[in-house]
């Protein structure tokens, strides 16, 4: 998969793993990783999928509508490049917290819901469930921070109570972080995001 590796000054951190919302690319949340930490390790992936020409993580059919086939293919394909770029670049596999806006939360979403070792944790900016009909393997342990918009018009606010409880009935540790700017990736969102993942890494 297309995308940026920067080493970090720290190996011991977790990598932080960039993944863009529709129509973005590997550069997009770039700046908003020293925010997080500044001392990690960056893997910022491009989505494989072109929608009219813009980048995303799997096939949708309509606004908020998914291609499920589309999403657990391309879930797949994402876990086994972490695979294949934790060798590569010499970092922990075990040790990755996903940042993720829009479409690239809702591939970081699919993730947790398919795999059990996929991500350490996960920061998860206005996703959406990204499949209702699975049981998610048991995340124990694994810490996710979610930022949501109360009048946000892709993502209502009750798709973020219901993947609030989907994640928590599969024992992960979810924080809910509310805002109202709608699908907006705001400053607000992100410093919440730097205090919870000091709290947790
Ligand atoms: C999606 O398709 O993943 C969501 O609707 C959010 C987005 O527009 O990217």
């Amino acid at each position: 998969m297309k995308h940026i590796f920067q080493e970090g000054k720290d190996k011991t951190k977790p990598t932080l793993l960039l993944l863009h919302g529709t129509g973005g690319t590997e550069s997009d949340l770039l700046p908003l990783a020293p925010h997080i930490d500044e001392t990690a390790s960056i893997l910022s992936v491009r989505g494989n999928v072109s929608e009219n020409g813009m980048p995303r993580f799997f096939r949708r059919l309509a606004e908020g509508v998914f291609d499920i086939e589309d999403l657990i293919f391309r879930t797949k394909e994402l876990h086994e490049f972490l695979d294949e770029a934790a060798k590569k670049y010499s970092f922990d596999r075990n040790n990755i917290v996903a940042i993720g806006y829009s479409n690239g939360a809702n591939i970081a979403g699919s993730l947790l819901f398919h795999y059990k070792d996929a991500l350490k944790g996960a920061i998860l900016h206005h996703p959406m469930v990204p499949r209702r009909d699975i049981e998610l393997p048991d995340q124990t342990s694994t810490p996710v921070f979610i930022a949501a918009g109360k009048n946000d018009p892709i993502c209502p606010a009750q798709e973020t109570v219901d993947l609030q409880n989907l994640l928590q009935d599969a024992n992960a540790d979810v924080e809910v972080h509310w805002e109202n700017h709608g699908h907006m990736l705001t400053g607000t969102e992100v410093a919440a995001a730097a205090e919870w993942y000091k709290k947790h890494f």
